[in-house]
């Protein structure tokens, strides 16, 4: 079975980090042909800093990292520092990047590899806000019918909202971005926080990355260390949710996760729920399924995976 082709989009981010980490820790089921980075947890000129530096970490300064949107589509840019901090990879001390940043913007990269690649032999990995790849969308809509699938970190339906009581934050940075990606067509699947938030990082889960011994590992456990404190201290749960990774471990291991393909659509217009994916998980209405919403994972065999790969690094 060849691997994957994938582009990461992303904010990184502790928890984009480690996508990306299992992304190259799994060259056998995955290849990574660049990583978008996008604003959300902080400001563009951090994410990519962060993505090359994580590159870097993983001994992979060959993969191509570009530079994408600053701003959402239609509003003002909402950042997560009080998640993530200052730096948006706070915890372990990274060396500042050395491979250089692509001069392409990421929106032309995702539409110059879309059209260059076979059709239905890219997988879009979005892990932040949706806004480099509603701006390929809506610049180049001829390589829509051309992705193999969407697999995001995006959205929830039980869990309800991490930024605002009904929003969870990578739709809510930029909602008008999400409509366009879930109205565009292309297979998607969704991994929310009803997901994500049983993919707790727990002491000895922890433990394990730092007892990798590796740079690798131990930079993964000085990443969670400060990322779980937030979560800790607002919901009370025993570790910080590891989301992004989810989208990647879909990916090399479906049977991690359970779901249903249903409608899920996006709140653009309401102050109050703005941002939010109003999944239909029981169906009653007679909107077109247009999504496989994730409801359940095997956080076991998604942590036993995690630390396999990432002790490969
Ligand atoms: O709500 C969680 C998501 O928002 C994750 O992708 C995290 O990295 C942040 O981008
Ligand atoms: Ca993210």
């Amino acid at each position: 079975m060849p691997a994957r082709k994938i582009i990461i989009d992303t904010d990184p981010g502790q928890d984009d980090a480690v996508a990306i980490l299992l992304a190259l820790g799994s060259p056998k089921e995955i290849e990574v042909l660049g990583i978008t980075a996008v604003a959300g947890n902080v400001p563009l000129e951090l994410t990519q800093k962060n993505a090359r530096m994580i590159c870097e970490l993983a001994g992979r300064p060959d993969i191509p990292v570009f530079a994408g949107s600053k701003n959402p589509l239609a509003k003002r840019l909402v950042t997560a520092e009080h998640v993530h901090g200052k730096t948006g990879l706070d915890g372990p001390t990274l060396p500042d990047p050395t491979m250089p940043l692509q001069e392409k913007h990421a929106v032309d990269f995702i539409i110059e590899t879309l059209r260059a690649q076979p059709a239905g032999s890219v997988t879009l990995c979005p892990l932040g806000p949706l806004t480099n790849i509603a701006s390929a969308f809506n610049q180049a809509p001829d390589i829509i019918e051309k992705v193999q699938e969407i697999v995001l970190m995006g959205g929830a339906y039980f869990e309800v909202g991490n930024i605002t009581p009904a929003a969870e934050f990578n739709i809510y940075v930029d909602p008008e971005a999400a409509e366009i990606v879930f109205k565009a067509g292309a297979p998607i699947t969704v991994m929310p926080l009803d997901v994500t938030h049983k993919a707790l990082v727990t002491k000895a889960r922890n433990d394990a990355f730092r007892d990798l011994g590796t740079p690798v590992g131990i930079a993964v456990a000085e990443m969670t260390d400060f990322f779980e404190r937030y979560d800790k201290e607002k919901y009370g749960s025993e570790g910080a949710p590891l989301h992004d990774p989810t989208v990647i471990a879909y990916l090399i291991k479906p049977k991690l996760f359970t779901g249903r393909f249903i409608n899920v659509e996006i709140e653009t217009k309401s102050v109050l729920t703005r941002g939010m994916t109003v999944a239909d998980w029981w169906r009653v209405t007679d909107r077109e399924p247009n999504a496989m919403f994730m409801g359940d994972i095997d956080a076991d065999g998604f942590f036993t995976l995690l630390t396999d790969r990432l002790a490969r690094l």
